[in-house]
Parts: C-alpha cells; sequence; structure tokens
C-alpha cells in the first residue's frame, strides 16, 4: 500500500508566499504620485533636519502599509549610504486593540536595550511611559520614525499626537528626532483630533484612492507571474478578480485573496491553469473571509450584540426591538464569560453602530397617534458566519 500523500506529486504554485498576506512586495506598482508625495515629504531626513509628520488617509487594501514599508526601507538604506546622515530608525506598530499606553509601552520595549526588562504592564501613567519613551530615543540617538498604523483605531489618539511632537520643544527630546507616520482607514480621523493636536502635528497628508479594475489587473498580473507556475494562470483569472474587486472596494487585498483562493481551488481539483471559473468559485469563500475579518474588527460588546441578533434571527423574531435585543445580549454574555454592558442605551448605541457598519439593517416604527417612535433590527447578513467567528473569537485558551 502506497503512503497517503504519495498521489500528490504537482503543485500550481510556483512560490504560495508571494501570495500571502504579509508578503512585501519589492516592486509597488500603480502608486507612483504616492511615493511621491512621501519621498517628498521625508526627503529632510536625509539633511537632519526634522522629519516632518505625515499621515495616510485611504480604505483598507489600497497599498498604505506596503507603500509605507517600501519608502521606509529605501530611506533607511539611502541613509546607510550617505556618511553625513545620521542613523534612520523605523518603529512599527499597530494600534488596533491597544491603548495609548500599552502602545507607548510597547514603543519602550521595542527600544529598550536587549538585557533591559519590560516597562511593567501596571502602577505607571501615559506619562511615564512617554518619559521612558523620551529618555530611550536619546540614548539611541538618531533619527526615528515612528509608524502608528491603523491609528484611528486608538480611543484616544489626541495625548499621543499631542506630545510627541512637542517633545524637542519642551526639551526632552536634545539628540534624537523623531517624526510620525499616521495610517488610518477613517478620512474622518482627523476630524476628530482637537485643533490644539492638529496644530501640533502640522502633518504632511497623502490620500490613497481606491484602486481601478486595470490597476488591479497590473498588480494582479505581476504577482500572478511570480506565485504560480508557467502557464498557471489564465488572464481570465485576472480580469475577472480585478473587476469584482474594483466593483466592491478597489482593495488589491481582496483581488489577492481572490486569486490565492482560485489557485487552491484549481489545484484540489486538479487543474493546471487558474481560470475565470476557480475565481468565480472562491468569491464565496473570500467574502466569508472579509466578514469574518470585520467581525474580528470589533469590540467585544459589539460582538456580543451582534451575536444576540443572530440567535434572535436563527429563532425567527426579527425585526427585534432593543430590548428584546438586551436580554439575549445578556445571555449571550453569559456563555461567552463576559461581564455584560448594564444599559439599554448602551446596547442601543452598539446596534446604532453595528447597523452604519452593514452588519444590521434598521427600521423605524411609529406607534400611531399619540404611541411613540421606536427602531426594529434585522441581521444582514448569514447568521451562521456570526457564530463560527464568535466560537473562534471566544474559545478559552487553555
Ligand atoms: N500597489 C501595489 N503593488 C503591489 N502590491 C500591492 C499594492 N497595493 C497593495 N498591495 C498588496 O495588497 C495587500 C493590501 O495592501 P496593504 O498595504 O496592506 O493595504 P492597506 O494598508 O491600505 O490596508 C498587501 O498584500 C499588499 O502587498
Ligand atoms: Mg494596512
Amino acid at each position: 500500500m502506497g503512503s497517503l500523500f504519495e498521489d500528490i506529486d504537482d503543485t500550481i504554485f510556483d512560490d504560495k508566499d508571494v501570495l500571502a498576506e504579509e508578503y512585501q512586495p519589492d516592486e509597488i506598482l500603480e502608486r507612483d504620485d504616492e511615493i511621491g508625495q512621501y519621498k517628498h515629504t521625508l526627503k529632510d531626513v536625509l539633511f537632519g533636519r526634522n522629519p516632518t509628520n505625515v499621515m495616510l488617509y485611504g480604505k483598507a487594501g489600497v497599498g498604505k502599509t506596503a507603500v509605507t514599508t517600501y519608502v521606509l526601507n529605501e530611506l533607511q538604506a539611502e541613509a546607510e549610504t550617505r556618511d553625513e546622515t545620521s542613523d534612520v530608525h523605523v518603529h512599527r506598530f499597530n494600534c488596533n486593540g491597544e491603548t495609548v499606553f500599552s502602545t507607548v509601552r510597547a514603543l519602550v520595549n521595542q527600544l529598550l536595550p536587549a538585557h533591559a526588562a519590560d516597562f511593567p504592564k501596571r502602577g505607571l501613567s501615559t506619562s511615564d511611559a512617554l518619559e521612558e519613551f523620551y529618555s530611550q530615543l536619546e540614548r539611541v540617538g538618531g533619527t526615528h520614525l515612528v509608524v502608528f498604523d491603523e491609528l484611528d483605531h486608538l480611543e484616544d489618539a489626541n495625548t499621543l499626537l499631542y506630545d510627541i511632537p512637542r517633545a524637542r520643544a519642551k526639551g526632552d527630546l536634545e539628540d534624537a528626532r523623531i517624526g510620525i507616520i499616521g495610517i488610518s482607514n477613517n478620512y474622518k480621523f482627523r476630524d476628530r483630533l482637537s485643533s490644539k493636536v492638529r496644530d501640533a502635528l502640522n502633518e504632511d497628508e497623502i490620500a490613497f484612492s481606491t484602486y481601478t479594475a486595470n490597476e488591479l489587473q497590473n498588480i494582479l498580473r505581476d504577482r500572478a507571474e511570480k506565485a504560480l507556475v508557467d502557464d498557471g494562470f489564465d488572464e481570465s483569472a485576472i480580469r475577472l478578480a480585478a473587476a469584482l474587486a474594483a466593483k466592491d472596494n478597489g482593495s488589491a487585498r481582496q483581488a489577492l485573496d481572490l486569486l490565492r483562493k482560485g489557485g487552491e481551488i484549481a489545484e484540489r481539483n486538479d487543474d493546471s491553469t487558474v481560470t475565470e471559473h476557480h475565481i468565480d468559485a472562491a468569491r464565496d469563500a473570500v467574502r466569508r473571509g472579509r466578514l469574518k475579518d470585520k467581525i474580528s474588527d470589533q469590540s467585544t460588546h459589539a460582538q456580543l450584540v451582534l451575536e444576540a441578533m443572530a440567535r434572535i434571527e436563527n429563532r425567527g423574531d426579527t425585526p427585534a426591538r432593543s430590548k428584546e435585543v438586551m436580554s439575549v445580549y445578556q445571555e449571550v454574555a453569559v456563555d461567552r464569560e463576559q461581564e455584560p454592558l448594564s444599559t439599554l442605551k448602551s446596547v442601543q448605541n452598539h446596534l446604532s453602530d453595528l447597523t452604519m457598519l452593514g452588519f444590521l439593517t434598521q427600521n423605524q416604527v411609529n406607534e400611531g397617534r399619540g404611541g411613540g417612535v421606536y427602531h426594529e433590527y434585522e441581521l444582514d447578513m448569514t447568521p451562521d458566519v456570526v457564530f463560527g467567528t464568535c466560537d473562534e473569537l471566544f474559545a478559552t485558551t487553555f
């Protein structure tokens, strides 16, 4: 008898990593304008001047992180070749799920010498952490560029964005120089900053537009050539994946997901070329994956409210009023071993946020003469996706 894997001897992928989420392309296509602006903004660093702060805006998957990594790698490499330029240190940090304190703490820990103990988790304040941050920057010296990715996820970015730009003026930094690079999916982010912070930051802004179908085709074709074997894909696959992603959100991430999933489906079917049929078959799985990501991005209580809505939907009891959602939400919280929020108002706030984000639909009901006005909610997706994702998110880890 042969071994279990004996019959597997062929693969459609030459280098599948090229299609992985974390792959950093060494060539960025279709973003010449953004890269040009970036270059112009950061060039001061080469002459030992203070870096200009930068804020990047654009929807998910339009290349903000990839372009930033590329530009900063190039800048660091160039600085190394110039004797007169001081070292450029880059600190990358994703703010998703973080507080201002945990963010600064993490930056301090990245900077501490290898033998030093980590900055304490408890007992010290954000200003203590900032003070330590500045003294570490002084110790290391040179120019520091701090990338705050997904900065809009930080509840109160104001403190951070007010303090750091003023560090030199306040005398917290003398030798070291620091620049902030903020990345946000949310265009409204800047409006939420106080005017005091906006003045302190005085940043350059770079807007990333969504990709057109043509741009996505070029990005995809380049990746497909590197990732798949010769003749491993058909132009029809590139065209369809680009068209679907362009029609939805103009996201390169989504286009690449379709190509990777399409490749996996082709391989499973023993087909030697990825065609539009495989991309078409990949649509459902990719859509589910995107929904999962979107759910994972919500706060814990928003997730619990969403799961409550999924339960109500499953019982066929939608549309439901917020009071009813509240009681199911409390059951869900108990099941998931979370302390439930106690006020109806807080659950109503989550319901309206979830509606705005497209998870739920809401309609307004007038009770007629003398009666009040209230809202009813329905789930705008299949309950299964919600249950599956919440099971993963709340899985007990031993
Ligand atoms: N212009 C581009 N050229 C090549 N790959 C790109 C380009 N833009 C985005 N990508 C790829 O698409 C995916 C999403 O891009 P990313 O930079 O993470 O988006 P964002 O940070 O805006 O959400 C990544 O895998 C990235 O490598
Ligand atoms: Mg990103």
